[in-house]
C-alpha cells in the first residue's frame, strides 16, 4: 500500500474512532494511539526514508498535514468535552440556596443543675458565700467531726461507699462544715453545693448518686428565729410565691434540736405531690450541735449557729412533678428537652 493510501486510511479510521469518543480521557487515549511515538504516523515517517528522494518532500508534507489535522481534531474535541464535563460537575455540585437551612440543636441546662444554680444565686443574694468540699473525704469530716461517734447507730442512716478504712465517698455535703470552721472566724455564712453518694439500692425514690446544698450560719446569738426566717425567705424565692414553713422534730447527730422542714404546697385541696397533706418535705435543719463547733475549733460558749441541708433531686421531683429519680441520670434527650 502506498503512503498516500495509508494516509487516507488513517484519516478515515481516525474520524471513525473520534466519533465514538465521549469523554476527555478517551481523547487522550486516541491522541496517543494515532500521534504517539509508537503510532502509525511515526511509522509513516520511518517509511518515508525508503521512498524515492524526489517524492519525499510532497509525501512528507502530506504526512505532516495529516498530523496537524488529527492534532487539531483532538484539541477541539478536548476543549469541547472539557467544558461539557465542567458544566456537568457544576450541576452536580450545585447548592440549592432555596432549601430551608438545617436546624441547629440547642442544648439546655439539666433540671438538677437548673435548680442548683437558682438556689445558689438566691443564697448568694442573701449573704452566703459558696465553698466546695471534696467528694472523697475522711471519716472525721464526714462523720466523726459531725458528732457521729464510731459505732454510733446514726451512721446506719447513711450507707457508705468506703474506699479505705478511713476514706469514703462523702454521704452528704455536711462534710464542708468542720473544714470551713477550721479555717474561718465567725461570723460564717456559707453554703456548700455538691455531689453525694450512698450505697443504697437504686429505686424510683433513691439513688446512689445525688446532689445537696448545705447551708450554715455561725455567729454570736444566732437564734431559731433566724433559721426560720431564712428558710421562709429562701423557699419563697425559690418557689416564687409566699411560702409558709413548718418544722417537725427529727434527729441528726450534728444538730440539736434537729428538725425536718416542710413548706406549704401550692395546691388548695390536696394533690398527689403533697400526698394530700398540704405540706412538702424539703430539707433537714437545726441548731448546730456544740460538739460540732468544738470539732471545728469554735467555742460553743461564745458562738452558736444553724445549719440545713437539702437534696436537689428530691426538690426537682417536687417542682417538676417527676415520677422517678432515675430519669435524671438516664440522659434521655426526650426527657431533658422538656426543661428548655
Ligand atoms: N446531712 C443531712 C443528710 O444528708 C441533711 C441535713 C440535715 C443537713 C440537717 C443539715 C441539717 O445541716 O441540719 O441527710
Amino acid at each position: 500500500m502506498s503512503i498516500l493510501e495509508k494516509i487516507e486510511n488513517l484519516r478515515s479510521s481516525f474520524l471513525i474512532d473520534l466519533n465514538k469518543v465521549d469523554n476527555t480521557k478517551e481523547i487522550e487515549t486516541l491522541k496517543t494511539k494515532y500521534l504517539g511515538k509508537k503510532g502509525p504516523i511515526q511509522d509513516l515517517m520511518i517509511q518515508l526514508k525508503t521512498c524515492e528522494k524526489d517524492q519525499r518532500p510532497a509525501l512528507g508534507k502530506a504526512i505532516n498535514d495529516l498530523k496537524q489535522e488529527l492534532s487539531l481534531h483532538c484539541e477541539n474535541s478536548l476543549a469541547r468535552l472539557q467544558s461539557y464535563e465542567y458544566e456537568k460537575k457544576c450541576k452536580k455540585e450545585a447548592i440549592d440556596v432555596t432549601l430551608p437551612g438545617r436546624k441547629n440543636f440547642i442544648g439546655n441546662t439539666h433540671p438538677v443543675t437548673k435548680i442548683m444554680d437558682r438556689a445558689i444565686q438566691i443564697l448568694i443574694e442573701m449573704g452566703f458565700a459558696v465553698q466546695y468540699g471534696p467528694d472523697i473525704d475522711s471519716d472525721f469530716y464526714n462523720f466523726e467531726g459531725l458528732n457521729f461517734p464510731p459505732d454510733h447507730p446514726a451512721r446506719d442512716m447513711q450507707d457508705t461507699f468506703w474506699i479505705t478504712d478511713d476514706m469514703m465517698l462523702r454521704t452528704h455535703t455536711s462534710n464542708v462544715q468542720v473544714r470551713v470552721m477550721e479555717s474561718n472566724e465567725p461570723p460564717i455564712r456559707v453554703i456548700a453545693p455538691g455531689r453525694c453518694f450512698r450505697n443504697e439500692t437504686i429505686s424510683s425514690r433513691s439513688h446512689v448518686f445525688f446532689h445537696q446544698i448545705e447551708g450554715f450560719y455561725i455567729d454570736k446569738h444566732v437564734s431559731f428565729a433566724d433559721l426560720f426566717a431564712t428558710m421562709e425567705e429562701f423557699w419563697s424565692k425559690l418557689f416564687e410565691r409566699d411560702v409558709k414553713a413548718r418544722f417537725r422534730p427529727s434527729y441528726f447527730p450534728f444538730v440539736e434540736p434537729g428538725m425536718e422542714v416542710d413548706i406549704e404546697c401550692s395546691c388548695e385541696n390536696g394533690c398527689k405531690i403533697c400526698k394530700n397533706t398540704g405540706w412538702l418535705e424539703v430539707c433537714g435543719a437545726g441548731m448546730i450541735h456544740p460538739e460540732v463547733l468544738k470539732s471545728g475549733g469554735i467555742d460553743p460558749e461564745e458562738y452558736n449557729g444553724y445549719a440545713w441541708g437539702m437534696g436537689i433531686e428530691r426538690l426537682a421531683l417536687l417542682m417538676y412533678d417527676i415520677p422517678d429519680i432515675r430519669m435524671f441520670t438516664e440522659n434521655d434527650v426526650r426527657f431533658l428537652e422538656q426543661f428548655s
